[in-house]
């Protein structure tokens, strides 16, 4: 009779245990993914040299975390280019689109940052890809209505475009428009984001992608005239 009392009790004890963590689990989870110090830096639309109605916009994650570049050379995501200035991959890329196309370029952020630290990244942007989520944006273009192509570049998360880059186009129409994608990545192709863009972009043309992993001007540049976006000199 004792034993099976004192079984009975070790197996609720065992339960409420399994609760109690699973309650911490649940609260850690949320704090992760509704957590991030607020974004204040500055996110402007920065104008290009030629007055060609293309913008070059980007989601990088070295723009979205607190982060001081200068200290960030070794990081994998970080590129550096010839004048020892430190770049996001994406934002890297996105910099060399801009050179060979005069555009305009303009970096979405969150109004909340992610963490320095990729497992909390990869968490929070884990649930924001099952959720399908928008997450809020910040210093946003009043309006694309001078662009007709904009260059959407973007890092893959979680075998898709980040969830932010369908944040920027639910804010604007752009229908008519020529989408033209490129990204980084670790394997995983530029097509991971096709589906979001092609969603988010109602009545625009979404074109095939440039996948930018370790490219330079030359192979930008060449990529661009081959598809027929900047012309031979
Ligand atoms: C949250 C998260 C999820 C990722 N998911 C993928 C993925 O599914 N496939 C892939 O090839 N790379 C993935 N990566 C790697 C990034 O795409 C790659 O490092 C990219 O170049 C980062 O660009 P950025 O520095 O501009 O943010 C992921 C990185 C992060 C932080």
């Amino acid at each position: 009779m004792e034993e099976k009392t004192a079984k009975k009790l070790t197996v609720k004890g065992l339960l409420k245990a399994l609760l109690v963590v699973l309650l911490i689990l649940v609260i850690i989870s949320l704090i992760i993914f509704f957590g991030g110090k607020r974004n204040t830096k500055d996110n402007a639309v920065i104008k290009g040299e030629s007055d060609t109605k293309s913008l070059v916009v980007y989601f990088s994650q070295a723009d979205v975390v607190d982060l001081d570049k200068t200290d960030a050379v070794s990081s994998a995501s970080m590129r550096t280019d010839n004048g020892g200035n430190v770049y996001g991959n994406t934002e890297y890329v996105a910099r060399l689109f801009q050179q060979a196309t005069g555009a305009d370029l303009y970096s979405i952020q969150t109004n909340r940052l992610y963490y320095k630290t990729y497992a909390l990244t990869a968490y929070r942007a884990f649930w924001e890809e099952k959720f399908n989520t928008r997450p809020k944006l910040t210093g946003l273009p009043d309006n694309l209505d001078q662009y007709d192509t904009i260059y959407v570049g973007f890092p893959v998360w979680w075998f898709n475009a980040p969830m932010p880059i369908g944040s920027f186009f639910e804010e604007y129409d752009v229908n008519g428009k020529t989408i033209v994608p490129f990204c980084t990545n670790q394997g995983s192709g530029v097509d991971s984001g096709y589906e979001l863009l092609k969603e988010g972009c109602d009545g625009a043309t979404v074109k095939e992608g440039f996948n930018g992993n370790d490219t330079s001007l030359d192979e930008v540049t060449n990529w661009l005239k081959s598809q027929g976006y900047i012309t031979e000199e």
